[in-house]
């Protein structure tokens, strides 16, 4: 087949037939079939499934099996699934799996940032290691329902952090090393934390990140706000990389701030547990974990998982869509600290017994073969990145890729965001050889796992499509006045039933839950995305319409950078907005307003950015940063952002301006616009 880019739409791309053969779904007729079932008998379809699973309570019948209110105008917005049943989802990820005889199977195999730091550990090893790090939390006092904050660097002690919390029933609120201070302690305060655990730092390719350092001043932040943080768990984590050995960091203690009363080592504490410890048995709908994500408004929200209903949704999703076969190495490139790195590098693969690699560092270190140098190393056969590192990959040419032999490899997996063709592309054709299908999953932090997303041994795909829906959910697309379009459409993305792994609430602020995703329109559950269908059914998730943008898979608020920025004395008014880049598919361009009398210059420019990176982290600071004179408002004082960002694009047609109360700053605004790339 020969691959043109351009007009891709009816573009189509069989399951090859190797992957078909042995497939759990090797078919459209078969995908329907079952879709079908998970759609009219939710409780029969759901329940074999479950029958994988180990339960102490069974999943239970009728309102017990599920229960929901989907519809904001007729009541609270609820949803339960096997709410009479108890479980663990340790238990399932470990113990289980060891009865069925997987001790000696390799859990993961752990790939440090350099690459002369491996390590790999069996089912059989992390069990115990888990039991005795959950001996450890219930000797430091935690208990049931308690919520303990995490802030590892990737390696297996995150797992073995996690997978202890949910043996004993406490909740874990796991936070990306990346953040800043400020927005570790929001998170920590928000989740109400009393305990943190953490390392002294990581490598991230060439850079140090003193992790005990950013963490010490968010407790710090913590307890002026009033919170109490006084447990410090610190993972020595430096001492046994090659990088820090090699410049003689890491073993001066010195170096790591301490407080004797608050902070513990990691191997202190875990010197004389027991490598034995029972499990708790939770109810199917107790909360599991919390994890923040951003809010089009005001502060990120702590969104709940409860127990029964990710887990299921968690080990289904990973064995369909990546199509699980025993002999896999799967490999999930996602940081743990976010969605992504929950559901598929640590719950999906374990529920299914599966080995994975770990991976500790990033794409271009030592030098961009990296990742196909570790699916060399560890025979990986399932790939899952996204499509932001595909791009910065792809800048580096083939060469570097067809270095490595990558014949392991069978199904090749996306996520983050809409994947564009030329991407899907070179992932198809120079990384697969043509030879493995592309999984564009589109999914989201509330969704817990995949809703919509090709099957591999099933579905024909299309590139840049993400094409049907998982089992069980029911996706719509719906115009402005909230009607469901059908044929042909373009508009927003909803879903209009629960499926198992859903989120339950805003950890704290239901009401918040139901303003969010229920209320725009009453009866769906609304993601925030735009979508099109095309004439043959298939779903093109075009990207945010809300005030969101996704910078490389991280989802940001523009509200969030507004209000670093205003923070900034020298700021009277900011205005964000998402802007393409090649790269990292969208980024920030900002337009501000000084103070009366405060000039604009390089160095408040340079201010601003520190202040976004402090503030929020790295990640989110501007690309374009443009001087304001004043903003273009409508005459009811909104800021409007949809002309912004047609003035950042250089975009001629602004759309109707008829609401603007004053035109003449517009063209002053055009002829200023800062070069972007
Ligand atoms: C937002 C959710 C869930 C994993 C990572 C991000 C965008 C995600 C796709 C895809 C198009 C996608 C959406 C979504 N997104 N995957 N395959 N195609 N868009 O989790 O931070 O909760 O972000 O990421 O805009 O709403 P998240």
């Amino acid at each position: 087949m020969t691959h043109r880019l351009g007009s891709l739409c009816d573009e189509h791309y069989p399951p090859p037939r190797s992957i078909q053969q042995s497939a759990h779904v090797k078919s459209m007729e078969e995908y329907r079939l079952l879709y079908e079932e998970s759609i009219s008998q939710p409780e029969k379809f759901w329940k074999k499934l479950a029958e994988n699973l180990y339960f102490k309570d069974p999943p239970g019948s009728g309102e017990d099996f599920l229960n929901y209110n989907f519809d904001a105008n007729a009541g609270p917005i609820s949803i339960q699934w096997m709410r009479t049943s108890s479980t663990n989802i340790c238990y399932n990820a470990l113990d289980y799996n060891v009865e069925k005889g997987l001790g000696d199977k390799v859990a993961f195999y752990w790939e440090g940032n350099h690459p002369n730091d491996e390590a790999s550990i069996t089912y059989q090893a992390l069990l115990e290691e888990v039991c005795k790090f959950s001996n450890v939390l219930l000797k430091l006092g935690v208990k049931k329902g308690d919520k303990v904050a995490i802030c590892l660097p990737m390696v297996v002690e995150l797992v073995i952090a996690m997978l202890a919390c949910t043996r004993i029933g406490a909740i874990h609120s796991i936070v990306f090393g990346g953040f800043s201070a400020g927005s570790l302690a929001e998170r920590i305060t928000d989740a109400k934390c009393t305990i943190i655990i953490t390392a002294d730092g990581v490598w991230r390719g060439k850079k140090l990140i003193h992790l005990k350092a950013i963490v010490d001043d968010a407790i710090e932040r913590c307890v002026k706000a009033g919170f109490p943080v006084n447990q410090c768990v610190v993972l020595k984590h430096l001492p046994r990389v090659t990088s820090a050995v090699d410049v003689g960091v890491g073993n001066d203690i010195s170096q790591v701030g301490w407080k004797q009363d608050r902070d513990l080592w990691w191997h202190d504490i875990m010197k004389d547990a027991s490598p034995k410890c029972p499990v708790e048995w939770i109810n199917g709908e107790d909360p599991l974990f919390m994890l923040f994500t951003s809010g089009s408004t005001g502060k990120p929200k702590g969104v709940m998982h409860t127990l029964a209903g990710y887990m299921l949704y968690s080990w289904a999703t990973f064995k369909y869509s990546f199509d699980y076969q025993e002999d896999d190495v799967f490999w999930c490139t996602a940081d743990i600290g976010w969605i992504t790195g929950h559901t598929y590098v640590t719950y999906g693969p374990l529920l299914n017994g599966s080995t994975s690699v770990l991976f500790e560092g990033v794409p271009y270190y030592p030098d961009p073969g990296r990742f196909w140098a570790v699916i060399d190393k560890y025979k990986v056969s399932k790939f899952y990145t996204s499509p932001t590192a595909i791009r910065t990959l792809m800048k580096h040419g083939e060469a570097e890729v067809r270095k490595y032999s990558r014949s392991s490899l069978k199904i090749l997996a996306t996520v983050g965001e809409p994947i564009n063709p030329e991407a899907w592309h070179w992932y198809n054709h120079v990384v697969g050889e043509d030879r493995c299908p592309i999984v564009d999953t589109f999914w989201q932090t509330e969704t817990g796992g995949h809703v919509i997303t090709p099957l591999p041994g099933a579905t024909v795909t299309k590139p840049g499509s993400a094409t049907f829906p998982f089992f069980g959910v029911v996706p719509a697309i719906l115009d402005d006045n909230g009607a469901e379009l059908s044929g042909e459409c373009e508009g927003f993305l909803v879903f209009k039933k629960p499926w198992p792994g859903i989120m339950r609430t805003v950890y704290g602020d239901h009401e918040r839950f139901e303003r969010t995703y229920f209320r725009k329109f009453p009866g769906y559950y609304c993601t925030g995305d735009g979508a099109r269908r095309d004439k043959d059914g298939y779903i093109w998730v075009t990207g945010r319409i809300d005030d969101m943008l996704n910078v490389s898979g991280h989802l940001l608020s523009t509200a969030e950078v507004e209000s670093a920025l205003v923070e900034d004395p020298c700021v009277a008014e900011a205005a964000a907005v998402a802007h393409p880049h090649p790269i990292k598919g969208e980024c920030l361009y900002c337009f501000v307003t000084p103070v009366d009398g405060i000039p604009y210059t390089d160095k408040l420019e340079k201010e601003l950015r520190d202040k976004v990176r402090e503030k929020i982290g790295p990640f989110a600071v501007p690309d374009y940063l443009q001087y304001a004179p004043s903003l273009p408002k409508t005459r009811s004082g909104k800021i409007m952002r949809r002309i912004l960002r047609k003035i950042a694009q250089s975009d001629p047609d602004l759309g109707d301006t008829s609401t603007l109360a004053d035109e003449s700053i517009v063209v002053l605004l055009q002829k200023n616009r800062v070069a972007t790339a």
